[in-house]
């Protein structure tokens, strides 16, 4: 094991494992990194500033899933008529960027979501009734269902534009309704068929997604134990088409009283425990089939209080343990919002709180961020869809980390609304780019940063909010253009001045292939564009990513990054320890 030595510029100083790194660059007092100023000025004073960057490359602090950068998908996709398009290239493409993950099947309309084992072609795919439908369109989908049918394996579609177009003026009209409803908490029943499950299982398998299905907890008997009559019929039949599936059961049980049930957590628990009982007794899931829980929303009070019974009995029970959370009212929020370092912080004390509640019952039970989004009541248009939200999104990744959360799943990999990473013309979103990049680059292990250049001493019991943030993992093992032992590092610049990084100790002198990702396009930070080192990112074909192409700095040259940006920086050939072996 090499032995590990600060450089003497760094001193003594201990390495920082906590949570984000008490930055302040405003008010320097760091005399060391001082250049002497023409005049004695202020003069071009943040342009001083010089952050000296170090990384424990000893050992890990977290272990990571390797799924750890998951995706969710909306049960909503069968009402807005979107699963219908699960098949299409494009759509197959972007999710294949994005695995290994896990594709969670749930949201809200969980608990309205009823199976009925159907294979009519037309008549029974769920959704509001024909009146919707036009005629043409409905004999399409047929065709093309029809299309599908006789291909093997892995089914994928090339739908045409027009029949495209037609889907989109229907979803569009059917956000109005989603949206509604989401607005008054008043959720229709949806119709989940055979065939719908089909086309949902196809694309978690064409894209390399483990699929996880949230099945539906409101169903309930009147002693108010769990109905599982409509849920055993599903897992028959996925049974029966041999489908690998991982489960839940029910989505945010804490509030389930605005529909007028009460399931406290030792009920779920016996609910949960039905379950499994129900997954033993069918023989295809016996040994196989996860199960995932209880979901609850922010943890507060009652959350809480609920997850404290829940473990109690069903702790066991769970694989992992999963919570939600979601920042920001998208019906509110404006573009500052979404930066605000306050904002950001919520994560880590609800991590916390998750975190205390499992160990109590369940010592060392993996814990899952099994939901988590930019912002509730679908999103903001212009703006958690853009580059503006993207801090957030990468923030979330980082913190998750830091803490030990095992996956990350986001809400959502395509959907109405406001917080996808893939809009409905199949276009990337930039946190879809940033998703991309985090996989290629940015591995399961978790590394301690150590800075120096502090300005400012953290004050007991005041708090920093960082607007610089850098977080450290061993690049990837799947990506081969790096050998092993190299470092990824991922920095967010909420300042309004550009920063300088320089990397010292173990990784001095090191060459550094930067991934900068900037806004592109007039709108600025709103941009729902974005460059790479300059360069737009933007989809070749239905088939074919753009290079992903690394701007190569020599050893020993500073890390810059551009005011409000995001980057990602692979430092090679570190030989770290922590990152040589499996
Ligand atoms: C949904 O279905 C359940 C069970 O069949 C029923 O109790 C409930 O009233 C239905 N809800 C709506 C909004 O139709
Ligand atoms: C469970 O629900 C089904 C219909 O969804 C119903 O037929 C059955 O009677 C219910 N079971 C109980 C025990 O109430
Ligand atoms: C089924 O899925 C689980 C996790 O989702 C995975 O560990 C297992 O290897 C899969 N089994 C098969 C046969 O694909
Ligand atoms: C939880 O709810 C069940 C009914 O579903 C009830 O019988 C039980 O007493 C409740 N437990 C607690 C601790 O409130
Ligand atoms: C969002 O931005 C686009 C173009 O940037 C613009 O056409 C559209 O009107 C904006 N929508 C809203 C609701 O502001």
């Amino acid at each position: 094991m090499p032995h590990h030595c600060l450089s003497p510029i760094l001193g003594s100083s201990l390495w920082l494992a906590s949570v984000a790194l008490m930055v302040q660059l405003a008010e320097s007092s760091a005399g060391n990194y001082r250049r002497p100023v023409p005049g004695g000025k202020a003069h071009g004073f943040t342009e001083r500033t010089l952050i000296l960057l170090d990384v424990n490359t000893r050992s890990p602090i977290k272990t990571l899933n390797a799924n750890f950068l998951s995706l969710q998908l909306d049960p909503s996709v069968i009402h807005d008529g979107w699963l219908d398009f699960l098949s299409s290239k494009r759509l197959v493409t972007l999710a294949r960027g994005l695995a290994p993950a896990y594709l969670r099947f749930g949201g809200k309309r969980t608990d309205f979501l009823y199976f009925h084992n159907l294979k009519n072609l037309a008549k029974h795919r769920g959704g509001p009734g024909p009146d919707y439908y036009l005629k043409n369109y409905e004999d399409d989908i047929v065709r093309s269902d029809i299309a599908l049918d006789k291909q093997k394996g892995c089914k994928l579609a090339s739908h045409p534009d027009i029949m495209l177009e037609l889907q989109r003026e229907k979803a569009a009209q059917m956000q109005l309704v989603l949206l509604k409803e989401q607005f008054s908490n008043m959720y229709s029943n949806i119709t989940i068929t055979a065939r719908s499950l089909d086309k949902l299982y196809n694309f978690a398998d064409c894209a390399g997604l483990r699929l996880i299905f949230g099945l539906n907890a409101l169903h309930r008997n009147p002693d108010n134990s769990w109905n599982g009559s409509s849920a055993l019929s599903l897992l028959k039949y996925s049974a029966s088409k041999k489908y690998n599936i991982s489960w839940e059961l029910g989505n945010e049980p804490n509030s389930y009283r605005q529909w007028w049930a009460t399931v406290n957590g030792s009920q779920l628990a016996r609910d949960y425990l039905q379950l499994r009982n129900l997954l033993q007794s069918v023989r295809f899931y016996n040994n196989r089939g996860s199960l995932y829980g209880p979901n609850i929303g922010r943890p507060r009070k009652t959350a809480i209080l609920l997850l404290d019974g829940f473990m109690k009995t069903a702790g066991s029970v769970v694989d992992t343990v999963t919570w939600q959370h979601y920042y920001i009212d998208g019906r509110v929020a404006k573009v500052a919002d979404f930066m605000k370092t306050r904002l950001l912080d919520t994560l880590t004390e609800q991590i916390s709180k998750v975190l205390k509640a499992v160990k109590t019952h369940a010592p060392g039970k993996k814990v899952w961020l099994g939901g988590v989004g930019p912002a509730w009541a679908g999103g903001t248009n212009n703006l958690s869809d853009t580059y503006a939200a993207s801090f957030l999104w990468l923030n979330t990744l980082g913190m998750s980390a830091m803490q030990g959360i095992d996956v990350v799943i986001r809400h959502s990999f395509f959907d109405y609304g406001y917080n996808h990473l893939v809009d409905q013309n199949f276009n990337p979103l930039p946190d879809y780019w940033l998703s991309l990049l985090f996989k290629h680059l940015v591995g399961p292990r978790v590394l301690a940063v150590h800075v120096a250049g502090l300005q400012r001493k953290p004050r007991p019991g005041r708090v920093i909010r960082d607007k610089l943030r850098i977080y450290a993992h061993c690049t990837s093992f799947q990506n081969h253009n790096y050998v092993r032992g190299s470092i990824t590092l991922y920095i967010i610049n909420l300042h309004r001045s550009r920063k300088k990084i320089k990397l010292a100790g173990t990784l001095r002198d090191k060459t550094v292939h930067q991934y900068l990702l900037q806004p592109y396009g007039i709108e600025g930070l709103q941009a729902k564009s974005v460059q790479l080192n300059g360069e737009p990112l933007k989809m070749l074909d239905d088939e074919t990513f753009p290079e992903l192409k690394p701007k190569r700095l020599h050893s020993g040259r500073t890390i810059v990054m551009p005011p409000m940006t995001i980057g990602f920086y692979v430092v090679k050939n570190v030989n770290a320890y922590a990152c040589r072996y499996r």
